[in-house]
């Protein structure tokens, strides 16, 4: 039997999910429905890396204890994948018992094997990698040394550890490379490659208990706790029942060498070194490989707990738009392996395009039709009773069930549903060209061009079949919109399960449900306001639980460092209120005209909770002078100015003396 066993990372517990974990837990989600579809045996798993310094320490900022923390924290993770549709068939949480049996066990063998030896640290560490640091990885700010990731000072430790003899297994690595596939995609591999080829160094996999707790201890040495990596890495082994399993022939040990680890670039040398040499040690086979992918970023930066303002929530905008959408355009929007930068524009883009005008509107209108012409009940397409019109649009669903599989299998989800898409607008212009409508009002000419069969219901049935096929082809992607396809068009849900059978292109029949539009427009005042309310409002704040419930207060040790010349560019200007109005239809917003010297601006502020229009004219405020314009409920708003708070409980910023319009600020 054919298997397929996908991971993600297990991420750490100091934030809820965020765009970029999102997304590699929904690339993975879509790639096991895709192969449950096949029929193989399919086994998806996600999960959460509990121990280490990083959670211990959050844990206590917020007054708990780490276990209290990471048990709220796990809530929230599989409340936001049961959100986001999730199918995974286990979930690891690095804290549970099995998995610190599998950890301990991992350890022993790979001390058995002679590979573990004490020897006396002094180096860095950056908490925010988990990860040890060399004088190369580290960059000067401020005069200290921090980590180039993160920003933050790293940690010196000074120590007796662990080490593994990491460097023994360079040789066995770099055969391991030539496997094809094992690293994916092939720049990765060279990069990893020439990586180990400039030498490895033994690694320290421990750390003294009295400097970090919250970890498993060492077998026989519980003055130390297993470096965290260690730990984490061991849980793909976890849920198949541990080394021991995989190590014997059987199911485990099958399905071991069908692993495939769905990770982003950061990890890439933990999962592409470390892991192999730690299975190579223990004498256990090698999983089928890596699959690495780029970084989502805002405005260039990687998407990060760590960087609050390239926060995006996914739950967020599920709230408005649905969870299906957010899914698809992810999957879509960026090819796996390169880095793609997020925008609500280039969302909202896909949305109306891909999903309204081609998929929806291919659904409303077959229904539609279906219902006009032939109240609702569209017969079964007789093989035969093509013309070359319809001949097309059915190759083209054997060419997309053919090349969206092949791209499946292939880790491509963007190129696969990319080919799905050609068969939507092909049977799109196959509506246009054979026009039904007029088709309906000539019913006489039936017999003309179709070998016998009613011309009508064959175009129907060539547009319900393409439907039929495309919902089997986005299943992985958007599975409750395809099974609403199938319902709309009378078939069961359950054909959403499986994947289009090469060369199978005929409509059994059907009685159409009621035509509901699956992707309702947004008109371009509601898209200005879904992104005013999905834009992190107030960055700063994270949303990660405290022991009394309240929201930690601004993350300053979050906050990137910039240069001065950064600074520069920012236009800061005293600015006079000349008028001041509300804005129609919302209790938010304030239409403000400011003096700033040289000229008169307009600027809608969110400042209606708070501030009476009346109030505020003739006061003097700080105002944002170089912000890119942008159109807030049809007017062009110029720049932004300065509060702090949000909504109804914010200040405006003032001068304590009076200050002449337009003075810079600085
Ligand atoms: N706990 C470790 C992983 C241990 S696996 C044995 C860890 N956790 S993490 O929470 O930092 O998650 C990192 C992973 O989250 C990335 O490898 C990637 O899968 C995903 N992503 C986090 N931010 C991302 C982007 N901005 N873009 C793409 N993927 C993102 O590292």
């Amino acid at each position: 039997m054919s298997r397929f066993y996908i991971t993600t990372p297990i991420y750490y517990v100091n934030a809820p999910p965020h765009l970029g974990t999102f997304y590699t837990t929904v690339v993975a989600d879509s790639l096991a429905r895709y192969h449950r579809a096949q029929g193989e045996d399919t086994f998806f798993l996600t999960g959460l890396d509990e121990h280490g310094t990083k959670i211990e320490r959050i844990a206590r900022e917020r007054g708990l204890e780490p276990q209290a923390y990471t048990d709220l924290m796990a809530v929230k993770f599989q409340e936001a994948w049961r959100r986001a549709e999730i199918t995974n068939d286990d979930f690891i949480r690095t804290t549970s018992a099995r998995h610190v049996q599998a950890v301990t066990e991992m350890w022993k063998r790979m001390e058995e094997a002679g590979d573990i030896y004490p020897a006396d640290y002094d180096g860095m560490y950056c908490v925010g990698c988990e990860d040890w640091k060399s004088e190369d990885d580290v960059i000067i700010e401020a005069g200290e040394k921090v980590c180039p990731i993160h920003h933050r000072p790293v940690e010196r430790v000074k120590e007796k550890n662990y080490f593994f003899r990491l460097k023994k297994y360079a040789g066995r690595l770099l055969s391991l490379y030539e496997t094809p596939g094992f690293i994916r995609p092939e720049s990765r591999r060279n990069e990893v490659a020439s990586f180990v080829r400039g030498g490895l160094n033994d690694i320290s996999v421990s750390r003294m208990r009295k400097s970090v707790a919250w970890g498993i201890p060492v077998p026989g040495d519980h003055d130390h706790v297993i470096y965290v990596w260690i730990d984490a890495l061991t849980n793909y082994l976890t849920v198949l029942g541990g080394p021991g399993a995989v190590a014997r022939e059987g199911t485990s040990r099958e399905r071991w060498h069908a692993a495939h680890h769905l990770i982003a670039k950061d990890i890439l040398r933990f999962h592409a070194v470390y892991w192999p040499a730690m299975l190579m040690s223990a004498g256990l086979p090698m999983p089928a490989g890596v699959v690495c992918h780029g970084y989502l970023t805002v405005k260039g930066q990687k998407i990060s707990k760590s960087l609050p303002a390239t926060r995006v929530d996914p739950l967020l905008i599920a709230d408005d738009l649905g969870i299906e959408p957010l899914r698809y355009f992810v999957l879509r929007e960026y090819a796996l392996g390169g880095d793609g930068d997020f925008t609500y524009e280039a969302l909202l883009q896909r949305y109306e395009s891909d999903l309204g005008n081609d998929l929806g509107n291919l659904l409303n209108r077959t229904v539609s039709m279906a219902h006009r012409f032939r109240k609702g009940t569209v017969p079964p397409f007789t093989p035969g009773a093509a013309d070359a019109m319809e001949e097309v649009v059915k190759m083209g669903g054997g060419w997309a069930a053919r090349s969206a599989g092949a791209l499946w299998r292939d880790f491509s989800p963007a190129q696969a549903l990319e080919a799905s898409w050609k068969l939507i607008r092909e049977a799109n212009r196959f509506i246009d060209s054979r026009k039904p409508w007029v088709l309906a009002k000539h019913e006489d000419n039936k017999h003309e061009d179709n070998q016998g069969g009613d011309p009508l219901d064959a175009v129907l049935a060539i547009c319900c079949e393409s439907l039929r096929t495309t919902a089997r082809l986005i299943a992985p992607a958007m599975p409750g919109t395809a099974r609403k396809i199938l319902a709309q068009l009378g078939r069961p849900e359950s054909e959403a399960e499986t994947w289009p059978a090469d060369g199978q292109f005929a409509w059994p029949g059907g009685t159409m449900g009621a035509p509901e539009p699956l992707f309702p427009r947004l008109d371009a005042e509601k898209k200005a306001a879904l992104i005013a309310k999905w834009m992190p409002a107030d960055p700063a704040a994270e949303a990660s639980p405290r022991a009394d419930g309240s929201e930690p207060a601004a993350g300053h040790q979050h906050l990137l460092p910039i240069e001065k010349a950064e600074l520069d560019r920012i236009e800061l200007r005293a600015a006079r209120i000349l008028a001041c109005e509300r804005v129609p239809k919302t209790d938010k917003l304030l239409k403000l005209t400011l003096d700033i010297g040289s000229e008169q601006r307009t600027v809608i502020s969110g400042i209606a909770g708070a501030y009476q229009p009346e109030a505020l004219v003739g006061r003097t405020v700080m105002y944002l002078a170089n912000l890119k314009p942008a159109k807030i409920r049809g007017v062009i708003s110029q720049g932004m100015i300065l509060t702090a708070g949000d909504t109804d409980v914010l200040a405006l910023s003032a001068f304590d003396r009076e200050v002449p319009p337009g003075t810079r600020i600085g």
